[in-house]
């Protein structure tokens, strides 16, 4: 998993620009689904026969990233944010472009540190000129940032840990299913950081009976954080609300059912703000039963996302677990 983990992180495809991670994970996957088909909005669904309920799970495979909006006379680009991010966490920080132009952040000087916004940084690209700069990128370029993966053990950090574990999770569980008894549609979907946009075209067209996200969630055990019962290490989490979605209490339910027959160490999840894939998905036609399988996540949209590999086992047992208990379709 590790390894894994390291190959998908390592990987720029900030949110409408897919195509590197899409890739990698349909090698990935290939041998393991009866079908494999990529939809108009770019969406990667992973079809495998098992009977019983249609579920779709979803993990989001795009990224948080940078969009180039200006470049000025000295070749320095302005830029706006691909989801959310924090000024704070771009300082000292480099950022890789999508056809591979490096460039690193710079901020003006401020009078207050209140003044600290995204529109008072800059990218430099070590251009001098704006027909320099022009010759690497234009207006409209998407970039992500970048940061070597970190083995700390048990442990390791990386960018993009949200939401290539969740894709990691979904890939593994695909390979080690035995004998699904439930048709799944493993969906990898494309936009989620600018607001879950993959994962509503997706049902719309899979028409789930049950959607299950898998995707990163925050943590409180860190010093002095804000107050939250999740932590690293503990389990996988088990979603009962975020601001997208109150899981459906039988999906819910379902899922601390099966942890605990399982003996899959599980925590239960209410997460303040922040939304996932189920959001979208349990809103579609005429309303889909979801439910979310989180990772617990340290440093969430940082250049160094932290988890703890016992969580992302307990995440996929729960995964296997899902899609290997005959769910009926009428009775969810
Ligand atoms: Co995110
Ligand atoms: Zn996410």
């Amino acid at each position: 998993m590790k390894e894994l983990i390291k190959k998908l992180t390592d990987i720029t495809s900030p949110s409408g620009n897919e195509d590197l991670i899409r890739e990698a994970i349909r090698e990935e996957i290939k041998e393991y689904c009866d079908d494999l088909k990529i939809d108009r909005l770019g969406n990667l669904i992973a079809f495998k026969h098992g009977g019983g309920a249609k579920i779709q799970f979803a993990a989001h495979m795009d990224e948080i990233g940078v969009i180039v909006t200006y470049i000025d006379d000295q070749g320095f680009l302005r830029f706006s944010n691909v989801g959310g991010l924090s000024p704070f966490q771009l300082l000292g920080q480099r950022v890789r472009f999508t056809d591979g132009t490096l460039g690193v952040f710079g901020l003006e000087k401020l009078e207050q540190m209140k003044d600290w916004t995204l529109n008072k940084m800059y990218i430099d690209i070590g251009a001098t000129s704006k027909e320099e700069a022009e010759e690497k990128v234009a207006v409209g370029e998407f970039g992500g940032i970048i940061q070597d993966f970190a083995d700390l053990g048990r442990r390791v950090a990386a960018k993009s840990m949200d939401n290539r574990v969740g894709c990691a999770v979904l890939i593994e569980a695909l390979k080690r299913v035995q004998s699904p008894r439930n048709d799944l549609y493993c969906t990898f979907t494309v936009q989620e950081e600018v607001g879950l946009r993959g994962a509503k075209t997706s049902a719309f067209a899979i028409e789930p009976d049950l959607g299950i996200a898998v995707d990163v969630t925050l943590t409180g055990d860190t010093p002095e954080a804000e107050k939250m019962a999740v932590g690293l290490g503990k389990g996988v989490a088990i979603k009962v609300k975020d601001q997208s979605l109150i899981a459906h209490r039988r999906v819910k339910e379902l899922l601390v059912r099966l942890a605990k027959e399982k003996k899959i160490p599980y925590q239960l999840e209410v997460l303040t703000r922040g939304g996932t894939d189920s959001g979208a998905i349990h809103l579609t036609r005429a309303g889909v039963p979801s439910g979310v399988i989180s990772i617990p996540t340290r440093y969430v949209h940082s250049p160094s996302e932290l988890i703890d590999l016992e969580d992302v086992e307990a995440a996929v047992q729960l995964v296997v677990a899902v899609m290997e208990t005959p769910c009926d379709p009428e009775n969810l």
